[in-house]
């Protein structure tokens, strides 16, 4: 795939950071892959690499049938930094010796430098690092020399700079590595000597390339939700295959003020994409009523959705693929321990797993970027800054937010609190730095007094956290004057309602969802 720029590649053994490498490499400029530890020596000539970085990984080297490169990637002539585990291996291979100490080592270090090396090139003579091992290298192979050390780790960096093998204990990639970068730069533009002209326009061109080959003469089916990954994948697999992708968008009636028309404006008429539409509101309304239960109402909408995804797919012609705006976090949970990533249907796209007679193959073009990379191509695509900087949404949409009883009347009460919450964060210059921000509708009326009349009306809640992951999030502190705009317009604007709290709860104890 890579034919004009130069590339790194990453030996995966494992690691919850490749991707992390990966994605540190592309930062500099040098566009760089994962693959799987087992790759041949042979396939990665033909790759032509500028070097060869080695993951980490959870194995330890001394287990039986733990990862091993083909020996003979030592024989390339190409340059090899190893990462934790990938310094233990190549040390290992190259007749060194690993040992298990008792003591484990995790967390902030400090090294400190033995010897100026290429590889430490400009590094301050104390750094801090982060380490993450149990086993250690216990004596270097011949003609590596110690370049830094910590008092409990005495080969931390090593080097044969004849042979242009490098090795670090620690994690260079983690940000809590102050001086990591600055390594890596050193061994991708200064040892290896590729050239930083890699960039997301880049990008778009080797992945269309990659989509043409994969999918062949085939056709491709992609669920657009309206969210950033869907949309991102959908436009560049169309720049890629034009008519040959066609889209299914299902309106399950719970989606934000005007996000059905703007999602229809955007991918039918602005970027001319065939695009099924499924409007099922009724039939999710109907679904829905009476049920009040979370899990039965988040299972209801579920089924519906994987049902109207399948019918609407099943008119849409021979289809071959099928598109995912799968994107690396999604993967990590499922990788295998020695087999580089294995992905499986995001689950919480709600498409389920694939019908019996719909056999078709996984399209996956986002699979090696991180969030803010793929916001980074949706505008290099030219998608609208309003969709690529958006929060999260999830899957059953305003249903989950609409506590109790789902019902067209509060479900349009929900969506016009929810505007005016967004609208004003966005006036206020807020919604970049929170990560979601969220407005429910409470199955509680409560007494107010609007004009000269005693009113009986709904309560909502406004709710903003900041988060990494979403799997924790802090409760954002936003300013009275924002929240007293919001408190005051949804009031005044929006009929059913005439009272707004804010949420102060992190996650744990709640969840960024209500239901
Ligand atoms: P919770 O509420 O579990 O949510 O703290 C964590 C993140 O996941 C989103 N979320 C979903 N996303 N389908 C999705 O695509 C879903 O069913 C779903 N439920 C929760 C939620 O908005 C938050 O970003």
């Amino acid at each position: 795939m890579n034919t004009s720029h130069d590339l790194v590649i990453v030996l995966d053994f494992g690691a919850q950071y490749s991707q992390l490498i990966a994605r540190r490499v592309r930062e500099l400029g040098v566009y760089s892959q994962i693959v799987p530890f087992n790759t041949s020596a042979e396939e990665i000539r033909k790759m032509a690499p500028k070097g060869i970085i080695f993951s980490g990984g959870p194995a330890s080297v001394s287990q039986e049938g733990s990862p091993r490169p083909d020996k003979e990637v030592f024989s390339l002539g190409i340059p090899v930094l190893g990462i934790c585990y990938g310094l233990q291996v190549m040390s290992l291979l190259l007749g060194g010796s690993v040992t298990c100490p008792e003591k484990k080592e995790y967390g902030i270090a400090n090294i400190s430098i033995r010897g100026k090396g290429e590889l430490l090139k400009d590094i301050p003579d104390h750094s801090q690092v982060w380490m993450s091992h149990g086993d250690s290298v216990s004596a270097i192979p011949e003609g590596f020399v110690t370049t830094a050390d910590t008092p409990n780790c005495p080969y931390t960096v090593i080097e044969n700079s004849e042979r242009k093998f490098y090795g670090v204990q620690f994690h260079p990639e983690v940000v809590h590595s102050v001086d990591g970068q600055k390594m890596l730069s050193n061994f991708v533009l200064g040892i290896c000597k590729a050239t930083a002209d890699w960039n997301m326009g880049n990008f778009i061109n080797e992945q269309v390339e990659r989509i043409r080959e994969e999918v062949g003469d085939g056709q491709v089916l992609c669920g657009l939700s309206g969210g950033v990954d869907s949309s991102v994948a959908a436009v560049l697999i169309h720049r890629a295959i034009g008519d040959r992708l066609v889209c299914v968008f299902v309106n399950n009636g719970m989606l934000r003020k005007h996000e059905a028309e703007n999602v229809l404006e955007l991918f039918g008429k602005h970027f001319n994409m065939r695009l099924q539409y499924a409007d099922a509101e009724e039939a999710f309304l109907t679904a829905l009523k009476g049920k009040t239960d979370p899990e039965d109402k988040r299972k209801t909408i579920g089924k519906l959705f994987v049902d109207t995804f399948y019918n609407e797919a099943r008119k849409c012609g021979d289809i071959t693929h099928l598109a995912q705006g799968t994107l690396y976090p999604d993967i990590v949970e499922s990788k295998s321990p020695f087999g580089g990533p294995t992905s499986t249907i995001k689950s919480h796209h709600n498409v389920g797993g694939l019908p019996e007679d719909l056999k078709w193959k996984l399209l996956e073009p986002l699979k090696e970027l991180f969030k803010d990379e793929v916001r980074e191509l949706g505008r290099e695509l030219g998608l609208p800054e309003e969709l690529v900087d958006r929060h999260p949404f999830p899957g059953p949409g305003l249903g989950v937010r609409c506590i109790g009883e789902v019902t067209k009347e509060r479900l349009d009460t929900l969506r016009d609190v929810d505007a005016i919450f967004i609208e004003e964060i966005r006036k206020a210059g807020l919604y970049g730095e929170i990560w979601q921000a969220l407005a429910d509708l409470l199955p509680v009326k409560s007494v107010g007094v609007q004009g000269d009349e005693r009113t009986y009306r709904e309560v909502c809640t406004l709710r903003a956290v900041t988060s990494q992951d979403a799997m924790t999030a802090d409760w954002y502190r936003m300013p009275y004057d924002v929240m007293q705009r919001c408190a005051s317009r949804i009031c005044n604007e929006v009929k059913g309602v005439n009272r707004v709290l804010y949420d102060i709860t992190s996650k744990p104890p709640g969840t960024i969802e209500w239901e």
